[in-house]
């Protein structure tokens, strides 16, 4: 389990740019628009604020909520991955954008005051924390009272696959079983993140919102990818599942039948996420 949390932190800012230029084919423009849209306008945020954005990666959220809060508002991206933070501190020089400002600290160790932010977002990062309840529970802290939150996380321990015709094979829907056993990332549900919200005493609002990725138009090639090195290094599935004691052989004959299934099939990737914000009581 340790190695889910110990990725290079390099690794995620290149999985980014990837991701957000478009380069890799699981999520389209389209979907990160909307949820990025969703978790701007879940915050509202008002013109002058102070927000904040915990694991802010290449700053996909971050520069949605910069326009927001205008130029007497300020962003701070916090994001433990010093590659990313350049990412962001690089557009922000090419744009001339002066009102985001970057710091390299863990979400748990975060050193700003207490209360100083009118809003916070996080996006598809609660199940890096290794202890999900305290990292909340700082970011909270962070965060003034009458302050809003919207956090948003997609529920991998929820995802599924819908085939036109027949279920996949057995010893695919096996190993997903033991994915989803392995912890998280994949082992998040709603019923935790919810928990981990009424935890910290927390009125919240909640929506489930289920992204569909089509597999119908990629080729083997890409759905492998998709699936079995959907995220970096050693958070990928197929990382995972090594680790879990499968055999290479073993699994590269599961992945060869699951991906001429899921091309046969024209399956449907399911993943339902979580959006969650409310407003803080002291
Ligand atoms: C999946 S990316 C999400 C980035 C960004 N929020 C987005 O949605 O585009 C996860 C990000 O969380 C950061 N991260 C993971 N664990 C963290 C922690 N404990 N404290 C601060 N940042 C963390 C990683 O460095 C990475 O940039």
């Amino acid at each position: 389990m340790k190695g889910c949390f110990s990725i290079a932190s390099g690794a995620w800012s290149k999985w980014l740019s990837d991701l957000n230029s478009g380069s890799k084919p699981e999520l389209d423009d389209f979907v990160l628009r909307n949820i990025v849209f969703n978790i701007v306008e879940n915050l509202a945020p008002s013109s002058g604020d102070t927000v904040v954005d915990f694991g802010a990666g290449d700053g996909l959220v971050t520069f949605e909520l910069a326009k927001a809060v205008g130029s007497t508002g300020r962003v701070i991206a916090v994001d433990k991955s010093a590659e990313c933070l350049q990412l962001i501190e690089g557009r922000c020089r090419k744009r001339g954008i002066e009102n985001i400002e970057i710091v390299q600290s863990s979400i748990e160790e975060c050193p700003l005051p207490p209360s100083s932010a009118d809003g916070i977002v996080c996006k598809s990062v609660l199940c890096y924390l290794e202890d999900m309840q305290l990292g909340v529970h700082k970011m909270l802290e962070i965060l003034r009272d009458g302050g809003v939150f919207s956090i948003f996380e997609p529920l991998l321990g929820e995802s599924s696959l819908r085939g036109g015709k027949g279920a996949p094979p057995a010893e695919f829907l096996a190993m997903e079983d033991r994915l989803k056993e392995s912890g998280p990332p994949r082992s998040i549900n709603r019923e935790k993140v919810r928990g981990v919200f009424a935890g910290e005493a927390q009125d919240f609002e909640s929506i489930i919102v289920h992204y569909r990725f089509s597999f119908e138009k990629m080729s083997l090639e890409e759905i492998v990818k998709v699936y079995f090195f959907d995220l970096p290094g050693e958070l990928s599935a197929y990382s995972r599942l090594v680790e879990c004691g499968y055999d290479i052989k073993e699994l590269e004959k599961i992945i060869s039948e699951f991906a001429t299934w899921a091309t046969d099939c024209r399956a449907v990737y399911v993943i339902p996420c979580i959006f969650i914000y409310g407003t803080k009581s002291g």
